[in-house]
């Protein structure tokens, strides 16, 4: 049988020659999407509608345990405040990017306070953690150079480490000797890039620091923190995971966010900070934080230095969670932060415990692959200061009753 002929309009590029014949965007995206669904992996966006430590979602009224704000500051009265009033005296953008017209008096202020909590000469700030991990390495390092990267690294991670050309060597999860017999095979002349999260999005378990600083000694290498969850957590004056060891002098390269809403930063020398300010893309070429943002983080960053009974609360309850978990002998990960991951195995299974404990008016998305790796799909608990006892054993009632429902452990 002859082919079908395509019509000779649309089988011509703009540009006059021959172009491939091929099937609708939208189709072979469908074919894609049901692929997804029937893999058990399909993503939706659900409208949710924050309500202190409870959300409304699909018509229900959830205990909130699957966010980011672990200080409990993003409806904090002196942030709302804050916030306000920056709007009202420089307006709602920042108008343009930093290097233009967009380094607002508040950007300079916020940098100057982050340098401070952090103990580091100088800081900058970035619009999202994504926005800083991918502009940040791709300023560091290029074509011919190494970056070692733990292999639970966000996402933002490995696309800074994809757009930077680098070499990408992934080693274990924590795994320093890995790391280490990874670090003598690479080119001794390399420039080597060693970049961990502090605390691990997914897991809730902490990085090596003191060993990667070692092995980073002596190779030669750079390191690079990522303390997104361990930022206003952990440390002095919540300063971080790298603050707490008393690292900060080792670390080259600190970065975090505050509170997973408010923007993010980068912590380091003066030079490092000037180097980013002329290659750092997704500083140089996007829009400056609005006035708003700014000042609400301002706000929060003294929040949460003059309040530590936020994060020893957050902390303490995850910590009560965790231990209730184990004891029922459920598969729980172990870590000093406010992430609690409730490992299940399967994506079905996460998202059956999901829909059970939403019965019960507790909100815990599961978390499928890619995001964590195959046969580890898992419910990610975290807890905020915002968060009672009361909440912590309902929760670990219905999750333990769940799991059994499934066949989990029965002690
Ligand atoms: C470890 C880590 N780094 C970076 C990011 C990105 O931060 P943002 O949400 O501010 O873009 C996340 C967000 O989930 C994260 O978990």
């Amino acid at each position: 049988m002859r082919p079908e002929k395509t019509p000779p309009e649309r089988n011509r590029s703009p540009h006059g020659a021959p172009a491939a014949t091929h099937a609708r965007l939208d189709d072979v995206l469908a074919a894609q999407l049901a692929a997804c669904d029937q893999a058990g992996l399909r993503r939706r966006l659900v409208v949710t509608d924050p309500d202190g430590s409870y959300v409304l979602r699909s018509g229900r009224r959830l205990l909130n345990l699957s966010s980011n704000n672990y200080l409990g500051l993003a409806d904090h009265p002196a942030l709302k405040e804050a916030a306000r009033e920056a709007a009202e005296r420089y307006g709602t953008g920042a108008g343009a990017s930093r290097l233009v017209t967009g380094h607002l008096p508040l950007a300079a202020e916020l940098e100057e306070a982050v340098a401070r909590w952090k103990g580091t000469e100088a800081a900058v700030v970035f619009t999202s953690g994504y926005a800083a991990n991918v502009g940040v390495i791709p300023a560091l390092v290029g074509r011919g150079d190494v970056v070692f990267s733990d292999r639970l690294n966000h996402a933002s991670i490995v696309d800074g480490i994809v757009l930077s050309r680098a070499h990408h060597v992934r080693y274990r999860h924590n795994d320093v000797e890995h790391l280490e017999h990874l670090l003598k095979k690479a080119p001794r002349e390399a420039r080597k890039l060693i970049v961990t999260d502090a605390v691990f999005s997914m897991d809730g378990d902490a990085a090596p620091l003191e060993d990667l600083v070692a092995l980073k000694e002596r190779y030669g290498a750079w390191l690079m923190v990522d303390e997104a969850h361990s930022a206003g957590l952990l440390g002095p004056r919540g300063a971080g995971l790298v603050a707490a060891l008393g690292l900060t002098e080792a670390v080259e390269v600190q970065m975090g966010t505050f509170s997973k809403a408010l923007g993010a930063y980068v912590a380091g020398s003066r030079t490092l900070i000037d180097w980013l300010v002329q290659r750092a893309r997704s500083l140089v070429y996007s829009t400056g934080l609005p006035p708003a943002v700014l000042a609400a983080s301002l706000s929060g960053l003294r929040l949460a230095q003059e309040e530590p009974w936020r994060r020893e609360k957050a902390l303490d309850l995850a910590a009560r969670f965790r231990a209730a978990l184990r004891a029922a002998g459920l598969a729980v990960g172990e870590g000093p932060s406010a992430i609690v991951p409730l490992i299940v195995g399967i994506s079905a299974a996460a998202l059956a415990v999901s829909r059970a404990l939403e019965e019960q008016g507790i909100l815990a998305v599961a978390i499928r692959p890619p995001t964590v790796p195959e046969g580890t799909a898992r419910l990610r608990f975290s807890f905020s200061a915002l968060h009672d006892k009361g909440d912590v054993d309902r929760a670990a009632r219905a999750a333990i009753d769940a799991v059994r429902a499934l066949g989990g452990p029965a002690t």
